[in-house]
């Protein structure tokens, strides 16, 4: 009977074949144990020379690393392996044989391994950051279909800039300008207007210069967007599901944290609510620690971000940023001009600011203040106007970047790492 090794537990005691590739192997003169993978998850096979035929045993001898084989065998427990299964293997039968695999159990350098990531995805590590993945992705879906939003895909190409031109990639749309989306928040206020809850999930484009572990060129992000929600809602929302995200990926992935040794303690902790902070005692606190580079006004870097993480063991809101440095659709504090209505949401162990998000200017005048100081015109943003024009309402909407939830969530230093074909400032392929 054909299974997949996610499936074996289903056949314990039972005959299966596995269509399956080596990932790695060790034999002596008597036994070989073979790392098998399939796609689904990792296997150890059993194949012992007195217990197989002879062809059997000679073939696992010579097989390659990454050839692909129908495996067959007995499903038995095996406690020491994650899977908690292994197969004592009777017949072999190869598909293909892969020679000269790049990609040996030796270590490799991050570019070579960058070079070959069509390849590397094939790794137990690899496999297992993307699994992650994956589940933060279903869980987001779980979470906002069971919680009365509606998915709205916004578009990638666009003629407006949502947060600030300098990043935006150009490129014609036949005799026009256009842009790849940096985000899709306008959008989705206007799906919003019309849907009352909705949420997109989609690749993003920044021409960012940065290098760092936490920027990419090209990244997914979630961004809810709520009618009649304020500041307050939208911050009850975002706990409760970065918290139900990060209990899906802890009852779900079991293998794949423990094969990344990730330190699920750590995630255990991460509950609603989630501590708050005022960018003003943000500012006090970090002058107090002895940061003396920063002055009220000023934006905060990784290293200031860290700084104030590292006081918390779950991840914190920065609230209240000054006006001038945040985006032009921000809704002002009634109370305080000066700041507004914000917060980004700052992942423990420091992996950054993982969530950006505000309540939204709803007032017409203001908003065509806002237009002027930034110099918003033509037709790619009087669309936007009419939703303060025709019933406007308080709402708030925020993004989450979905590499940076999965790099902190599965404990990757590296952002490149959580996206399967990363486009970095020097990488466009594979
Ligand atoms: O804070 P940002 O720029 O917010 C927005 O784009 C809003 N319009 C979202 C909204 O309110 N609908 O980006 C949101 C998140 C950041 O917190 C970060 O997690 C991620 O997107 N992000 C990046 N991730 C990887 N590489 C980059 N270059 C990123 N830039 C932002
Ligand atoms: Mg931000």
């Amino acid at each position: 009977m054909k299974t997949t090794i996610d499936q074996v537990y289903k056949h314990l005691d039972n005959d299966v074949t596995i269509g399956a590739w080596l990932a790695n192997k060790r034999s002596s003169g008597k036994i070989a144990f073979l790392q098998l993978r399939d796609g689904t998850g990792f296997m150890q096979g059993v194949v012992v020379k007195a217990e197989v035929e002879e062809e059997v045993f000679e073939l696992a001898k010579k097989l390659t690393q990454e050839s692909s084989i129908y495996v067959t065998g007995t499903i038995v427990k095996d406690e020491r392996s994650p899977l908690g299964y292994e197969m004592q293997v009777k017949g072999l039968e190869l598909i293909h044989e892969a020679v000269d695999y790049p990609i040996t159990p030796k270590n490799h350098g991050t570019e070579f391994l960058m070079d070959h990531r069509h390849l590397w995805l094939r790794s137990k590590r690899q496999h297992a950051i993307m699994k992650i993945r994956n589940e933060v992705i279903r869980a987001t879906y779980e979470f906002f279909n069971t919680n009365g939003f509606a998915k709205i895909d916004p578009p990638i190409l666009t003629g407006a800039s949502a947060e600030g031109t300098t990043e935006l990639f150009h490129t014609k749309y036949f005799e026009e300008d256009a842009y790849l989306s940096q985000s899709g928040q306008l959008y989705m206020e206007a799906a919003a207007m019309a849907f009352g809850k909705v949420f997109s999930f989609g690749p993003t484009f920044r021409a960012e210069k940065s290098k760092t572990r936490r920027h990419l060129i090209e990244f997914w992000m979630i961004e809810p967007e709520m009618a009649f929600m304020d500041h307050e809602d939208s911050l009850q929302l975002q706990e409760q599901y970065v918290a139900y995200v990060v209990k899906s990926v802890l009852d779900n992935c079991k293998i794949e944290l423990n094969t990344l040794e990730r330190d699920v303690a750590k995630l255990e902790k991460i509950t609603a609510p989630f501590p708050r902070i005022t960018y003003d005692d943000a500012v006090a606190f970090l002058k107090d620690k002895g940061f003396d580079d920063i002055e009220w006004g000023d934006d905060f870097g990784a290293p200031h971000e860290t700084a104030i993480a590292e006081s918390y063991e779950k991840p914190v809101f920065i609230t209240h940023y000054p006006t001038e440095l945040k985006a032009f659709y921000m809704k002002p504090d009634p109370n305080r001009p000066e700041v507004v209505l914000c917060a980004d949401l700052i992942a423990p162990e420091g992996y950054g600011e993982i969530i950006g998000g505000s309540q939204r200017i709803d007032d017409l005048e203001l908003m065509e203040q806002r237009y002027e100081e930034h110099d918003l015109t033509g037709p790619a943003y009087q669309w936007y106007l009419e939703l303060r024009k025709y019933g406007s309402v308080p709402h708030s909407g925020f993004g989450l970047g979905l590499e940076r939830t999965v790099a902190w969530i599965s404990g990757t230093e590296h952002v490149r790492e959580t996206i399967p074909f990363p486009r970095l400032l020097n990488r466009l392929y594979p």
